[in-house]
């Protein structure tokens, strides 16, 4: 750090050699799947099908109306995306970033929805959706000993990392269990009363379901929390934003191919954007309200007509 740098600018400089170092991961990937011999053939402006179509590669967001949404990611990965296991790493970088935001504004995000705070005073029943490691698990059943909490993940590696973390801070009022966010267990239909799913939806293989389940579990009186990031759903509104250019690149080197990997999966990555999330969290039967905090989105979700 240069000593007439400010924290902030020294703050920018950083912020700016990350997104450079993920346009450069992003460019490598274009030329490994051929895609600017692909665009080098156009003299004209192509739609994303167009090129899609031309490079053999798969244009993702097919399931969404706006073309606009399709243009960062085309390239996608060339065939069927990428196995979620295959990311051996994950549990634990997951567990870092998380353990960074996470102890900071996981509880004032859950404070501000009315009502919810007292609720876990008093003793609820909590479901954690795709927990990962369960770090937010632990943070929320720390918080509120009188709850009990759930934290469900498909990944077994990243629910041993969590339980280990639960031994270490002698919980009692936390199960992390395996489990698939778009089929829950049938008994467990209307029986939660607040549900948590932290940075997760868009890495769903078909969100839908996965909203469709959380609406099934949750309780008449329940209240929803999905945390995201906070872009627009148009890439070219986060053009003064350089942060989503970070965003973009670690949702195309993650999200993006562990979904693309499921059967039909959609992709959504972390640009889906609040315009097209909150729209479709409420096509799924829910009530929203979305709040912006930084660079992340609380959506505030309630069963219509509860
Ligand atoms: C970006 S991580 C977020 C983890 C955690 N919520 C957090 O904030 O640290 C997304 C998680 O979704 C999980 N996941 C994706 N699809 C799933 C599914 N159908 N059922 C259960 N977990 C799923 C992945 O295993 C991964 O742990």
């Amino acid at each position: 750090m240069d000593s007439k740098e400010t924290a902030d600018e020294f703050k920018g400089k950083l912020e700016m050699m990350f997104s450079g170092a993920f346009s450069c991961l992003k460019i490598m990937t274009g030329l490994e799947v051929g895609l600017f011999e692909v665009l080098s053939q156009f003299t004209e402006p192509k739609s994303y099908v167009e090129i899609a179509d031309a490079g053999k590669l798969k244009p993702r967001y097919n399931q969404c109306t706006e073309e606009d949404r399709s243009t960062v990611y085309l390239y996608g990965r060339k065939f069927h995306g990428v196995s979620p296991e295959q990311y051996i790493d994950f549990a634990s970088h997951m567990s870092k970033v998380s353990a960074l935001s996470v102890d900071h504004h996981l509880i004032t995000y859950i404070e501000q929805i009315d009502g919810l705070t007292d609720m876990l005073d008093a003793g609820a029943k909590v479901l954690d959706l795709a927990c990962g490691t369960g770090h937010t698990t632990i943070v929320m059943a720390e918080r509120f000993p009188k709850s009990t909490f759930i934290g469900g993940d498909f990944m077994p590696k990243q629910l041993d990392v969590g339980r280990e973390m639960m031994k270490e801070r002698h919980l009692s009022n936390v199960t992390l269990q395996q489990l698939d966010v778009e089929n829950l267990p049938m008994e467990w239909t209307a029986s939660f009363d607040f549900i948590l799913c932290h940075y997760a939806v868009h890495d769903l293989g078909n969100p839908e379901k996965g909203l469709q389940e959380f609406h099934r579990v949750l309780k008449a009186s329940g209240f929803g929390l999905i945390v995201d990031v906070n872009l627009h759903s148009k890439h070219s509104d986060n053009k003064q934003n350089h942060f989503s250019n970070i965003e973009y690149g670690f949702s195309e080197s993650h999200c993006l191919p562990a979904s693309l990997w499921f059967e039909g999966g959609w992709g959504l990555g972390v640009g889906w954007g609040v315009e097209y999330a909150t729209d479709f969290i409420g096509s799924c039967g829910f009530e929203v309200k979305m709040i912006e905090n930084g660079h992340t989105v609380s959506y505030i979700i309630r069963k219509r007509n509860h």
